[in-house]
């Protein structure tokens, strides 16, 4: 197959020597079974190519298991990818099999491989090498035949350095690697790969895209693209949608890019600028400074936990107390808790905001519930302590059942186990 017949079958974009450099060598190593190392940052295309390396290989009409092992709780990764028998642990009620025994025959695509715990390093080690695993609570060996792809968007070699992965399976994993280069690296390919998406999108809404100025052009291939591919495909939607048969002009454009609006140091920030007065009492604004930036980062970080919690908290004390008890709560606690955080429809009684003092209402209620005690004495307890609480309530209303704590919650059982082994609440 040739290079674009391979790029059209897999809508691969590009034309920059850095994409076709990158994609002869996908073309040939894809059909032999030799494990693949992806690297690149987030948004490059590792999950696009590890399918078409698959799709080009013999094992195509077999299984290609995808596994985020970023995502998976370190305390079940292990049995995830290898399985397990029935009582190995608590709540393993059948036996299982993993993604390896799931995968036999064809492929698995292990993403976030940097993320694997040390222990469970060593058992991918010994099954890339031999085949060879166990279930977990099994003493009897099995053996699988599966293609490995794995991919980071981190750096494994500083990994290893730091003690964080293991260096034989760095090397096993490193005998074939593809570097998959960021936009910013490839320019030429920005405004070809974007008018194919603007083209696309504009047939799918049925809209007229008008182009684009000069400097917006400009402006697209000087930005950093700190979300690669990814990010150019969703702003050519943004554009072709919000911004129907607009002429773009570079202050329509930068409305749209969030990252760094120049290359510099590898962020992802909006531009941050100081104004003031000289010594000599003139006005000046600056641009970006590192420390500013780094203190903007911080506070836009908290400010999204702060959302999440908020959202934990509202959903968590509507679904479990009436309007009256949560009248009763202390006012600190009451504004920060808004009825739209939670899923409209479900709560329609409660339409009003909460609001009035925790003094007036005191007496109506004899008996202190635990949010009330929880947060006595308005007192403001960390984000740790209110999260850690609020899994215990909801994990005690619902008598241990993880998947309907997790559902009231707002957040997926996967984080609950995360969380359950964070605060040792197992
Ligand atoms: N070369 C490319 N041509 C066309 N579309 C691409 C290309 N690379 C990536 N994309 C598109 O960009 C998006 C992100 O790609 P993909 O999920 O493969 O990235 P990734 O590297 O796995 O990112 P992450 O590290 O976040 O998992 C997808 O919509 C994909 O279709
Ligand atoms: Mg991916």
């Amino acid at each position: 197959m040739d290079r674009e017949v391979f790029q059209e079958r897999f809508g691969i974009l590009g034309k920059s020597a850095e994409i076709r450099q990158v994609i002869d060598k996908i073309m040939q190593v894809a059909e032999t079974d030799i494990t693949i190392l992806m690297q690149g940052e987030s948004g490059v295309g590792k999950d696009v190519t590890a399918r078409a390396i698959h799709a080009l290989s013999h094992r195509k009409h077999q299984n290609m298991v995808i596994v985020n092992c970023g995502a998976i709780p370190e305390g079940i990764i292990e049995s995830e990818l290898f399985g397990h028998e029935k009582g190995s642990f608590t709540g393993a009620h059948e036996a299982r099999q993993g993604y390896f025994e799931k995968a036999n025959n064809g492929t698995i695509f292990l993403d976030e491989i940097g993320d694997t715990p040390k222990n469970v390093q060593v058992k991918l080690l010994r099954v890339l090498e031999s085949g060879e695993f166990f279930r977990v609570g099994s003493s009897k060996m099995l053996t699988t035949d599966t293609r490995v792809i794995a991919a980071t968007n981190q750096d494994l070699w500083k990994l290893v350095e730091e003690g964080a992965f293991r260096e034989d399976l760095y090397y096993r994993l490193d005998t074939v690697k593809i570097k998959l280069p960021p936009l910013r690296d490839r320019k030429e390919d920005i405004i070809p790969i974007f008018r194919k998406f603007v083209s696309e999108y504009s047939a799918k809404y049925d809209s007229v895209f008008r182009g684009f100025s000069d400097e917006a052009k400009e402006l697209l291939v000087s930005y950093r693209w700190p979300g690669n591919i990814r990010e150019l495909r969703n702003i050519a939607e943004q554009l072709v949608v919000l911004e129907k048969s607009q002429y773009i002009d570079k202050e329509t454009l930068q409305k749209y890019l969030k990252g760094r609006q120049k290359e510099g140091l590898t962020d992802n920030l909006p531009i941050v600028s100081r104004s003031g007065r000289d010594e000599a009492g003139n006005r000046f604004t600056s641009g970006t400074d590192t420390d500013n930036e780094l203190i903007y980062r911080a506070l836009l970080e908290l400010q999204n936990d702060m959302g999440d919690l908020k959202k934990m908290l509202a959903k968590f004390l509507y679904s479990t107390f009436s309007s009256k008890e949560i009248k009763a709560l202390p006012p600190a606690v009451q504004r920060s808790i808004d009825p739209n955080d939670i899923n409209t429809g479900i709560y329609d009684n409660l339409s009003t905001s909460p609001s009035g003092g925790h003094e007036e209402l005191e007496e109506d209620i004899e008996e202190k519930n635990p949010v009330q005690r929880f947060f006595e004495n308005d007192r403001i307890p960390s984000i740790e302590e209110t999260e850690k609480f609020l899994i215990e309530q909801a994990l005690e209303k619902f008598e241990g059942n993880r998947r309907k704590a997790s559902e009231t919650l707002g957040i997926s059982e996967r984080t609950l186990y995360r969380k359950l082994d964070q605060y040792d609440l197992a």
